[in-house]
């Protein structure tokens, strides 16, 4: 199958643009055309790692149309619109237990860019092998080959090329605070860093009834936005006197992965307080013991959530006008992915969302 896909071949150098040759969807996979893709700062993290294998392609927030199946696929068919989310196993201890984000198998499913069997999944032009299982996906290109698994059948009703940060982004921040967290009516929560997963926090949080919650961000438009979406107070993460504007919070969220907003996301924690972290790739976190009293502190990945539930949930508040999303997006063509990371870098774009039919 002849795709066309945004490939990195240098981890230091801009994505480019190139014609390949994507393997036949095997035993529970399924061949996608990809209507959108949304960029997540994890695309942007990994891609500058030398250790992933190179040429690959990106991409892990996939909406598009079924367009063809695997041997012993049943609950996809072709034409069905999907979502595309994070990939497991199905059958560990954790998938069966509803923890599929802390699957047995994520990190080779999800983080290594190849299949679990090792191979690549597409050729490039020169018949090379291009890495592109990135979360079971690698969907900035126009097909994506995926996997029974971490598709979500959607409404075909919906405009299915804005939903692909479903899949990551937006699902992290709201599950973290429906599910990890378990924000109640008039708690008091932090959000640090108003990007992609940060406003959907914020959102989630408004849903909850959060009595009260505060943004933290660098940039004012994203503090702006914080507000307009339900955020209670926004705050300039640069203030040396943050924590005490903050004042005391029974959760907290990060989303910067930065060691120090992470040491003030625990300080603002009253205590019984819990704080979510999701960003990683900071650097390491000192602390003393005691600053952890009665608090609870824990990395969360994907909200805890279960893509075939919570997305559908995130739609039904998506369309009751509750959980705005799309307010965070601006498109782009797949030609123009280098613009979408350097706008999503500097603040101009909270959500990227490359659509590869354009
Ligand atoms: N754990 C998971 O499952 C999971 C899933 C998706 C994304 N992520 C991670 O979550 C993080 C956020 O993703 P995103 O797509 O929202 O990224 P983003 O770049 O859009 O948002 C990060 C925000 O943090 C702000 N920020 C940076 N430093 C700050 C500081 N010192 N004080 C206050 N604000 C600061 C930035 O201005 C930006 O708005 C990334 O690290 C990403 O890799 C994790
Ligand atoms: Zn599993
Ligand atoms: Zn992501």
């Amino acid at each position: 199958m002849r795709a066309q896909a945004a490939v990195l071949r240098d981890p230091g150098k801009p994505f480019t643009v190139e014609d390949v040759s994507l393997a036949a969807p095997g035993p529970g996979e399924a061949l996608v055309r990809v209507a959108g893709a949304g960029m997540c700062h994890t695309d942007v993290l990994f891609r500058g790692l030398a250790e992933l294998p190179m040429p690959m392609v990106f991409g892990h927030e996939g909406s598009g149309v079924v367009e063809a199946v695997g041997p012993g696929v049943t609950r996809v068919a072709p034409g069905d619109h999907v979502v595309m989310s994070y990939d497991s196993c199905g059958w560990c201890g954790r998938c069966v237990t509803g923890a599929a984000s802390y699957c047995d198998e994520f990190m080779a499913r999800n983080l290594s860019g190849v299949r679990a069997d090792g191979s690549a999944g597409a050729t490039g032009n020169g018949g090379e092998p291009v890495a592109a299982r990135w979360f079971g996906q690698s969907s900035f290109a126009t097909h994506a080959v995926a996997t029974e698994r971490n598709l979500v059948t959607v409404d075909r009703s919906l405009p299915l090329e804005l939903l692909g940060p479903l899949g990551c982004g937006l699902q992290t921040g709201a599950g973290s605070v429906f599910i990890a967290l378990k924000v109640r009516p008039a708690d008091a929560i932090a959000v640090f860093g108003a990007g992609a997963v940060g406003l959907a926090a914020v959102m989630a949080a408004k849903v909850a009834g959060a009595g009260e919650i505060v943004a933290v961000d660098l940039h004012a438009s994203r503090r702006e936005l914080a507000l307009e979406l339900g955020a209670t107070r926004a705050l300039d993460g640069a203030d040396p006197a943050l924590a005490d504007a903050i004042g005391e919070v029974d959760h907290s969220f990060d989303t910067t992965g930065v060691p120090e907003v992470i040491r003030t996301a625990i300080a603002v924690l009253r205590p019984g307080g819990s704080c979510g972290l999701v960003g990683a790739g900071g650097g390491e976190v000192t602390l003393r013991p005691a600053a952890l009293a009665g608090r609870t502190v824990r990395f969360i990945l994907e909200g805890d959530a279960v893509p075939q539930q919570f997305i559908p949930m995130l739609i039904g508040l998506w369309r009751q006008g509750r959980f705005p999303f799309d307010r965070l997006i601006r498109t782009y063509p797949l030609g123009g992915i280098n613009d979408a990371e350097r706008d999503s870098a500097s603040g101009a774009t909270v959500k990227p969302v490359l659509l590869p039919a354009s």
